[in-house]
């Protein structure tokens, strides 16, 4: 008998999704004659059982289309707000999967919809999930689909910042996507030529960034172009970051955990809007004068890259044989040239950072940025 298939696409947009839906739907129909149905907007529409017949028509001319057909949002199957109340719905996400007897659901997203997915698998739904993100920061995975035209955006970006910064001899810091990790803003600003990148990952001080803009204005460079991830820290803020992290990891008790999970949001709130006060701050250091680029939602958006339509077709294509074989509760990891099933237990609430000592750090610093330490 044809196995039946629901895909979804979770949390942020992504240039590429469609291209993964289109790769995923063909590979089931095509080879191994599944029947694919969308469920729109994320586990929200699958919670409201919004669905699409996905075939022929409806996966056409969609491989060069950014964002994602089915729609998405950010919402997690045992926290949904129904009315005024937050409520979990999973009993509902598993009814409807019964409903449409499915033998598999396919779930397209970043590290949230990872976490959601494993609890999917925990009530025994077949989940398979696809790493999807700007930010390339899921675990496990060579890389997520959604990065490379992200970085390309920015970095054309960064380009174009180069010349006006240099007309007005003023800094331009661009703010550069990537939730909590600087894979974008140091690529980006390696491949954009950035005098400073700060990344979450190494906390700058603001006192050896002015230098290092100072140093080019006395060397006759009176224009800097500072990249900054939006989750960069300067050094006092990271510190209260990890004594607010430690907190967390120390706390046992369920409602104090809680407590000093929302009092780290808080914190991590409080840091939104950094890159205008280090625009600022950076004026006054160095006497030239400053302006702030924050990239923002424009770095998602449109055409997605050849590099993510090939990467998104070819871990969609690859899924489909997994559920063939039967192997549930991972995600499709790219893995040099071809893939890999990763158990959904290694990737659930881990987060792939730029680690230390890794070769773009050693060649920012190598083509003399600035990382703020
Ligand atoms: O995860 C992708 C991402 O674009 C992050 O880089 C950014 O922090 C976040 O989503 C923005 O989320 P939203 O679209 O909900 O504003």
């Amino acid at each position: 008998m044809a196995k039946h298939i629901g895909i979804l696409t979770a949390g942020g947009d992504s240039p590429g999704l469609n291209a993964a839906i289109r790769g995923t739907a063909k590979a089931a129909i095509g080879q191994y004659g599944m029947q694919v149905i969308g469920f729109r907007d994320g586990f929200r529409g699958m919670m409201e059982n919004r669905t699409v017949r996905l075939d022929g028509s409806s996966l056409s001319g969609i491989l060069t289309v950014g964002g994602t057909i089915l729609g998405t949002s950010r919402e997690k199957p045992h926290r949904m707000p129904i009315g005024n109340k937050v409520m979990d719905m999973t009993d509902v996400i598993v009814d409807n999967y019964e409903k449409h007897h499915l033998d598999a659901l396919v779930c397209l997203g970043g590290g949230g919809t990872q976490k959601n997915a494993l609890r999917l698998a925990d009530k025994g739904l077949k989940v398979i999930t696809l790493p999807k993100t700007i930010d390339n920061d899921v675990a496990m995975t060579d890389v997520t689909f959604g990065f490379d035209t992200a970085l390309g955006i920015a970095t054309e970006a960064i380009d174009r910042l180069h010349s006006t910064a240099h007309s007005h001899h003023r800094i331009i810091v661009v703010e550069v996507m990537g939730h909590r990790a600087g894979w974008l803003a140091l690529g980006s600003g390696i491949a954009g030529g950035g005098d400073v990148i700060l990344i979450p990952e190494i906390p700058y001080d603001v006192d050896l960034v002015a230098e290092a803009i100072r140093r080019r204005s006395r060397g006759g460079s009176r224009f800097s172009i500072v990249a900054i991830a939006e989750g960069a820290l300067s050094r006092e803020d990271a510190k209260h970051v990890q004594t607010a992290e430690a907190n967390i990891e120390k706390t046992k008790d369920k409602t104090e955990r809680k407590k000093a999970k929302s009092e780290l949001r808080a914190l991590q709130n409080t840091h939104k809007g950094n890159t205008l006060q280090l625009a600022r701050r950076l004026e006054e250091l160095t006497g030239l004068e400053s302006r702030l680029t924050i990239l923002g939602h424009y770095q998602r958006g449109g055409t997605p890259s050849a590099a993510d339509r090939l990467l998104a077709t070819r871990l969609g294509t690859a899924y489909a044989r997994y559920i063939e074989e039967g192997m549930y509760g991972v995600m499709i990891a790219a893995c040099g040239e071809g893939t890999e099933a990763v158990p959904l237990e290694q990737v659930a609430g881990k987060r792939k950072t730029v680690p230390p000592n890794h070769p773009w750090i050693e060649s920012a610093r190598f083509v003399g940025a600035c990382l703020g330490d």
